[in-house]
């Protein structure tokens, strides 16, 4: 449940209408709820309820703007992060350094000593050789980084291949039948505590079997490094639940995830870490357009060519995804078209042969759940701008990330002088 709907006829985010937001703002422009976003956080918190003694960090890739990290932080949620810049969002949020997880696959020595120089709660290792230079950095400064290892259970998540992250063919984690003599290596080292084990199988994952699956891989790799004399004390389950980004998509409710991990958990004895992104962040946030014009199609429907693009929302270009497009104040009339952004490639689609709300030049649309891996995921291609973010609350909204104009990014540009 989201709170974009229709009042009095046209679209508001909350108490605030859209069309307000366009003419102030200028499209197009990403517009977040905060009374959404502290939904998804209570339902998902509410979910867990069972199981004791966690940490819920919300996946910083997300949606990293730092309006949306303050409202989660405040709703108690510490933070995933995969890169330095990441890291110092969450703490410029405010998220203490103990409720930071630092993920990833090729964290830079510059960016391990960040972690370390801040005292993160956790990092999440994806290699020996990751191991090693963390632990030859900690020792260094005479301190003990906590970590996970992050294994590879090789199952399929059954979402999208370019967002699938446990089968044994992807870069992440350690295989299976390394961990022991991985687990072992590690948690000799002086400059680490190796305490637990961490997982995270793909992203918009609808279906909670291979999820339950992976979890069971982990309890009996719980048990065997017990039994190997090791001391497990956390467990980091990663994020991936998905969202319906379409009518018929029914994913699991976070009642049942958690459900479903109190179950599987229930005798593991340990503290457990969440990851959740899209979740909570995903149909918080719309992107938020104006149609340039109509054109008329080839053998086609129409074009309807709107002031978003690719780069402004990658998703459907990238992975094809769908988003649903609806009009700002919509009629009641319908049509079938195909809706593009003004780049010059046709991977610049954003739906084809799409029944939707008639609309015409200098009408506003949205393009839905668009509040995670939306506006982070942005470039300039083609020189526009960086596209501007709102949040809104009740009946006021903010900025909260500047429009950064085609010009400051040439601005940032030299030409050397002997050009
Ligand atoms: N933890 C780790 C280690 C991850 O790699 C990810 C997402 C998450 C947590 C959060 O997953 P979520 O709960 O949001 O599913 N750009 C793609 C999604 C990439 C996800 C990458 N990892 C998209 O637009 O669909």
């Amino acid at each position: 449940m989201d709170h974009f709907a229709l009042k009095d006829g046209a679209l508001h985010a909350e108490d605030v209408a859209l069309s307000r937001i366009a003419e102030e703002v200028g499209t197009p422009v990403y517009v977040y709820s905060r009374a959404t976003l502290e939904r998804h956080a209570r339902v998902f918190r509410e979910g867990l309820a069972d199981v004791p003694n966690k940490l819920i960090a919300f996946a910083v890739k997300s949606n990293p703007n730092l309006a949306v990290l303050k409202v989660l932080q405040s709703q108690g949620f510490g933070a995933d992060v995969v890169s330095g810049g990441e890291l110092n969002r969450a703490l410029a949020a405010g998220m203490t350094p103990d409720m930071i997880v630092f993920s990833g696959v090729g964290k830079t020595r510059a960016e391990l000593e960040l972690g370390l120089g801040k005292g993160i709660g956790q990092f999440n290792i994806e290699s020996r050789e990751e191991g090693r230079e963390l632990a030859e950095l900690a020792a260094a400064r005479g301190k003990q980084a906590q970590a996970c290892l992050r294994i590879n259970p090789d199952v399929d998540a059954k979402t999208h291949e370019k967002i699938s992250t446990g089968k044994a063919e992807n870069k992440f984690g350690i295989p299976l039948v390394h961990t022991r003599e991985v687990f072992d290596e590690l948690s000799q080292l002086d400059g680490l505590n190796l305490r637990g084990v961490a997982v995270h199988i793909g992203s918009q994952l609808l279906d909670l079997e291979p999820l339950e699956t992976a979890f069971a891989k982990v309890g009996q790799l719980v048990a065997d490094l017990r039994a190997a004399g090791h001391t497990i004390t956390h467990v980091d389950l990663g994020g991936g639940l998905g969202v319906p980004y379409k009518d018929g998509e029914v994913p699991p409710s976070p009642a049942e995830y958690g459900a479903m991990v109190a179950h599987i958990t229930k005798d593991w004895g340990v503290h457990l870490t969440f990851e959740p992104g899209r979740v909570i962040a995903g149909n918080a946030g719309i992107l938020l357009t104006k149609v340039v014009r109509v054109k008329r199609g080839g053998n086609g429907p129409p074009f309807v060519i709107v002031d978003a693009a690719m780069n402004d929302l990658a998703r459907p270009a990238l992975y094809g995804a769908w988003h649903d497009f609806d009009a700002v104040q919509p009629t009641g009339e319908r049509m079938t078209a195909n809706i593009v952004g003004p780049i010059c490639e046709t991977g610049d689609t954003f739906a084809r042969d799409r029944e939707c709300d008639a609309l015409a030049a200098g009408d506003l649309a949205v393009f839905r759940t668009a509040g995670a891996y939306g506006a982070t995921m942005a470039s300039s291609y083609n020189s526009r701008g960086f596209v501007a973010e709102t949040l809104v609350d009740g009946n006021r909204y903010a900025v909260v990330a500047d429009r950064i104009a085609a010009a400051a990014i040439m601005d940032a540009e030299r030409v050397p002088d002997w050009l």
